[in-house]
């Protein structure tokens, strides 16, 4: 059974820890986000890359998916909060995003795949909703001992990731890392 983050935990989401670790403003710069792309992030939390990424895109639509209302209304208050207007706050099911296929150009899931059951099925999903050429970033806990994070076993490698990802036509085109604790990947589709 996978762990699911308790959203009683939010105040981890956003922190002077994570501020550092994953700055959100040049982490997604360092992904690759562009002004004019269509963004959707996948497992969005409480929108800490969300914003700045709805920020970054102009006047295009930043998704924010996640299967928790509490995450949601918070996405909602921080998104008023900041003036922001391009985003559409989606409840999702499980394995259903629930938005229209391949209108994404570049997808987000930070810390989320470890939470999935059904991997395969989920990616595919993922898949279903980005544009051929579009990208997908992902990044997660690196699976060895770390200052902090959940244990090591709940991980989900980054091999483990690329090579289920390349089954579903994604080439992983960058690795990198954001400090010790993070692997990032960048997938385009073909
Ligand atoms: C550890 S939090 C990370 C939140 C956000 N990505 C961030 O980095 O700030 C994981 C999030 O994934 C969401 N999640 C878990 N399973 C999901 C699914 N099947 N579809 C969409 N979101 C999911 C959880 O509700 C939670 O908000």
């Amino acid at each position: 059974m996978a762990h699911k983050f308790n959203p009683n935990n939010k105040k981890k989401l956003d922190n002077e820890w994570r501020r550092e670790n994953l700055p959100p403003v040049e982490t997604l710069e360092k992904l690759g986000l562009k002004p004019g792309d269509v963004f959707a992030d996948i497992g969005c939390g409480i929108g800490y890359f969300t914003i700045p990424a709805a920020q970054m895109i102009g006047n295009n639509c930043a998704y924010a998916l996640d299967t928790l209302s509490e995450m949601l209304a918070e996405v909602e208050l921080r998104s008023t909060a900041a003036g922001v207007k391009n985003i559409e706050i989606v409840k999702t099911a499980e394995l259903d995003l629930l938005i229209p296929d391949e209108s994404v150009s570049f997808g987000l899931m930070v810390n989320v795949i470890h939470e999935i059951v059904d991997k395969n099925q989920f990616l595919e999903e993922i898949s279903r909703i980005i544009k051929p050429g579009g990208k997908l970033a992902v990044i997660d806990w690196e699976k060895g001992e770390t200052e902090m994070g959940p244990p090591i076993d709940h991980r989900f490698g980054k091999e483990e990731l690329t090579a289920m990802l390349k089954e579903i036509d994604f080439e992983c085109q960058e690795t990198m890392k954001f400090t010790e604790n993070f692997y990032g990947l960048v997938f385009s589709k073909k």
